[in-house]
Order: structure tokens, then C-alpha cells, then sequence
């Protein structure tokens, strides 16, 4: 079987596979093609790609050769064009964003896998491509705070007197949220952590974070652990406790998502406004919203001296270790789709992969995505 790896559009700086990853494809008698220039990004030249047993050729031919197509986010409109029935494409998917974009290659029969879609269980940690890029989310987004930050995050006992440490406030303990904590509790801030789930409690605790807690929050059992929408009386307490925390903090790194769902507003304008002058806030839940109420999806503004940066890109901005993580993800979703000779073979009574196929024979195929798009 022919993977191809092509290159990726806009500001997006990882691709899909390293070289690295691309040698122990070629081991399980995976054939590898590269787009020429698509790791230059990521610092992996096409050299590299052919030490490592790929062949470099143009985007046209390996659309034309390839029997799945492998990026890190969605084939734009044209290559989509140039596909044939049957292909399989394997990219971030964000079915709610691009639903018109899943018709259209339903309709042309291709297959879709949706990294964003692997089950989030036990079995399905190795490739799951979202905690490896939360991951480097909630580890850059301290680090970007630290740098904005007018002062420091660890305290300090000099001849010049004592500094406090930085209060570090994070809004929602998922993956990127229990990374940001612990980063930066290693740089030193007394960290706060607040979630509707209230199973996170411990492993905050145990990360050296204290759990801020709001009584009476809605858990769903049927939600396959993700957070569910609150109601009006709990949101209204939850933002009491909130802005009463982050008047106090220096930082607050923002991380709360509901799958499919507009991010919960949990830092108001007036929670800012009551902010320490110097403060700095990191929304990673910009690309649904925002956490903060004055978040702008990828900019940063200053808001009565608080710094509000909107940005949910962190894992292209570590292309190296973010495409390695992504990499390794896909190789271990492939090893359960591939058979001694390399073939491909989508064995629909694997829950991983009927979870991650989003479309296939011109159906719609994964229940995560009937739900999201309301398909019968
Ligand atoms: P996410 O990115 O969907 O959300 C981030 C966090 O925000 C979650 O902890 C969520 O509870 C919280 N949140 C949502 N609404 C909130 C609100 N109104 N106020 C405060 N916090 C709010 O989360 P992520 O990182 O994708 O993890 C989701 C679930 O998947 C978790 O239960 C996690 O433990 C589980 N998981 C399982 C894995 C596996 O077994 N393969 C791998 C990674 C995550």
C-alpha cells in the first residue's frame, strides 16, 4: 500500500509524519511518498525523507498514486478535486467546522478517518492525537504567559527582599489544563485549577494544583467523560467563584471545551476589568469562542492592562515535538489497520476504527459524528 504525505497550507508548520516515523512505516511494508519541501516546516528535509526510504515527488502525483493521503489537517477544496473514489484521506478533521466539506467527499465516495474522532479510552491512548496536542498546548501556553508576565513565576529571596510567587489560575483540568499546571508549578507559581468534573480533583491535587470547586455541577456518565453544559444557577455561582479567584491571580490559562459546542464563557469583561493591571490571560479555547469573554481568536489585546491572548495554534508553533507526537499517534492507529503486507484494511467492528471513520462507502460511519452533525 502508497501513503502519501503532503504539505500543509496557511501558518500550519508540523506535518504529519517525520522521518523518523516515516522508517518504522516503512518497516511494517508501508511504500512512502513525500510532497517535496513538506517537513521544511518542521525542520525535516526531503534528503532526510529518502534516508529514511520515501520517495519525494509533486502534490499532483501523489494525489494521483496514493492510496491514503496523510496531513495534519483537512485536503483543501482543489486536492479534494483531483481524488478518487475509495481513497482514504487521515487528517484532523473538526467535523462540526467542516461538515459541508464531509458531504462533499462522502458524496465522491472517499473514506475519512478523523484523528480528532479515536475514542477516548484506554486502548486508544497511544494514538490519540488530541492529548498529544493538548499536550504541547498547555506546556507552550504557560511558557508564552511567563514570557508576557511583567514579573516572575517562581518566588525569589534576594538581598533586594522577597518576591511572591505568580498565582496561576487554569480553567478546566483536561489534558492541556493538568500540562499547564504542571509546568507551571515547575517554574514555581501557586496554581489554582477549577472543572465541572470533579474526578479530576485528585490527579490536580496529586500535581501539586489546588481544586477550586463549584457544588452541584452536572456530570453525564453517556458523555464519554467530557464536560456537559451547566445550568443557569451553577454558571452563575461558578462565575462568582471565578472572578473572585482571578482578581488575585497573575495568570489565568483558560482550557475548558465542550465537544461540538461553543466553549463555555467563563472570565467575563468585568472579572478582567477587576484583574491586577500586568495579568496575563492565555485562551486555548479560542478557536470555539473563547473562555474569556473580550478573547479575539488569534490575536492578542490589552484590556485595562490585562494581556487576553486568543490562541488555540500553540502545537504549530513546536512543529518538531508536535509532529513527532502526531506522527507516532497515526503509526499506532495504522498498526491496527494494516495487515502483514502492509494493506489497509478497515475492519468496521473495531470500535476504534468505526469511532474514527467518519465517512466510508458514501455513508456516514462514526456515531460521534452522526451526533455532532445530527445525522439519522
Ligand atoms: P476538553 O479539551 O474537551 O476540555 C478541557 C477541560 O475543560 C475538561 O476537563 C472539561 O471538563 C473542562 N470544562 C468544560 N466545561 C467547563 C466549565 N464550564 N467549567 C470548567 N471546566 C470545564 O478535554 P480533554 O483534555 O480533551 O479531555 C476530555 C476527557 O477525555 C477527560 O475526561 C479526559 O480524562 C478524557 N481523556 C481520555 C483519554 C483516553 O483515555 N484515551 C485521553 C485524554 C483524555
Amino acid at each position: 500500500m502508497l501513503i502519501g504525505i503532503l504539505s500543509e497550507k496557511g501558518d500550519e508548520r508540523r506535518v504529519a509524519l517525520l522521518p523518523g516515523e516515516v522508517a518504522a512505516l516503512k518497516k511494517t511494508g508501508v511504500e512512502v511518498m513525500v510532497e517535496i519541501g513538506a517537513g521544511s516546516n518542521a525542520f525535516a528535509s526531503d534528503d532526510e525523507y529518502k534516508t529514511a526510504g520515501a520517495s519525494i515527488d509533486s502534490r499532483a502525483n501523489i494525489i494521483k498514486e496514493a492510496a491514503m493521503l496523510l496531513t495534519v489537517n483537512i485536503l483543501p477544496d482543489n486536492d479534494v478535486e483531483l481524488c478518487r473514489e475509495g481513497q482514504i484521506l487521515c487528517s484532523l478533521l473538526n467535523p462540526v467546522e467542516n461538515a459541508l466539506w464531509l458531504e462533499k467527499v462522502r458524496e465522491k465516495g472517499l473514506t475519512v478517518l478523523g484523528l480528532d474522532l479515536i475514542p477516548r479510552t484506554t486502548r486508544a491512548q497511544a494514538m490519540d492525537v488530541l492529548s498529544s496536542m493538548a499536550t504541547v498546548a498547555g506546556y507552550k501556553a504557560v511558557l508564552h504567559a511567563a514570557s508576557l508576565l511583567p514579573r516572575f513565576f517562581p518566588m525569589f529571596m534576594s538581598a533586594a527582599g522577597t518576591i511572591k510567587p505568580a498565582r496561576v489560575l487554569i480553567l478546566g483540568a483536561g489534558v492541556a489544563g493538568l500540562q499547564a499546571l504542571a509546568i507551571a508549578r515547575k517554574l514555581g507559581a501557586v496554581v489554582e485549577v477549577f472543572d465541572v468534573r470533579s474526578a479530576v480533583k485528585e490527579e490536580v491535587k496529586s500535581l501539586g494544583g489546588k481544586f477550586v470547586e463549584v457544588e452541584g455541577a452536572r456530570e453525564d456518565a453517556d458523555s464519554g467523560g467530557y464536560a456537559v453544559e451547566q445550568t443557569e444557577d451553577y454558571k452563575k455561582k461558578q462565575q462568582e467563584l471565578i472572578q473572585d479567584r482571578a482578581k488575585v491571580s497573575d495568570v489565568v490559562i483558560a482550557t475548558a471545551q465542550i465537544p461540538g459546542k461553543k466553549a463555555p464563557v467563563l472570565l467575563l469583561k468585568e472579572t478582567v476589568n477587576e484583574m491586577k493591571r500586568g495579568s496575563v490571560v492565555i485562551d486555548l479555547a479560542a478557536s470555539t469562542g473563547g473562555n474569556c469573554e473580550l478573547t479575539k481568536n488569534g490575536e492578542t489585546l490589552i484590556h485595562n492592562g490585562v494581556t487576553v491572548v486568543g490562541n488555540s495554534q500553540y502545537p504549530c508553533e513546536m512543529p518538531v515535538d508536535a509532529s513527532k507526537m502526531f506522527g507516532n499517534n497515526i503509526l499506532n492507529l495504522l498498526k491496527i489497520m494494516t495487515d502483514k503486507e502492509g494493506n489497509i484494511i478497515l475492519n468496521m467492528e473495531d470500535e476504534i476504527i468505526n469511532g474514527t471513520t467518519a465517512v466510508h462507502s458514501k455513508e456516514y460511519v462514526s456515531c460521534r459524528v452522526k451526533q455532532l452533525l445530527n445525522i439519522k
